[in-house]
């Protein structure tokens, strides 16, 4: 399985190994993980699960859609370049060691 690495913005971080198949969202919370929520379950329709990409894994990441875009103006915390909503993330092994840092509200 994928090492996936979710850093809190106190800076405390959590390596897992996450299921092929599921989207970031779903790793983050099946931990009880604080800092994601996922109030639509995934649907990309609230934004509670944005996240940072860290910089060095943008590019390896799939591109987000219009929808997602969209929805990306409605994050409690700023919007940077490396913003993306977790749920639109799907875990694949190309993802190995990805570094998810997680803003301070949601
Ligand atoms: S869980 Fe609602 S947008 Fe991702």
């Amino acid at each position: 399985m994928p090492s996936i690495t979710f850093i809190q913005a106190s800076g405390e971080s959590r390596k897992v190994d996450a299921p092929l198949g599921q989207n970031l969202m779903q790793v983050a919370t099946e931990l009880g993980l604080q800092g994601i929520v996922g109030e639509c379950g995934g649907a990309a329709m609230c934004a509670t699960c944005h996240v940072y990409v860290d910089e060095a894994w943008i590019d390896k990441v799939p591109p987000p859609n219009s929808n997602e875009l969209s929805m990306l103006d409605f994050t409690a915390s700023d919007r940077q370049s490396n913003s993306r909503l977790s749920c639109q993330i799907r875990v694949t092994q190309a993802l190995d060691g990805l570094l998810v840092n997680l803003p301070n509200a949601q």
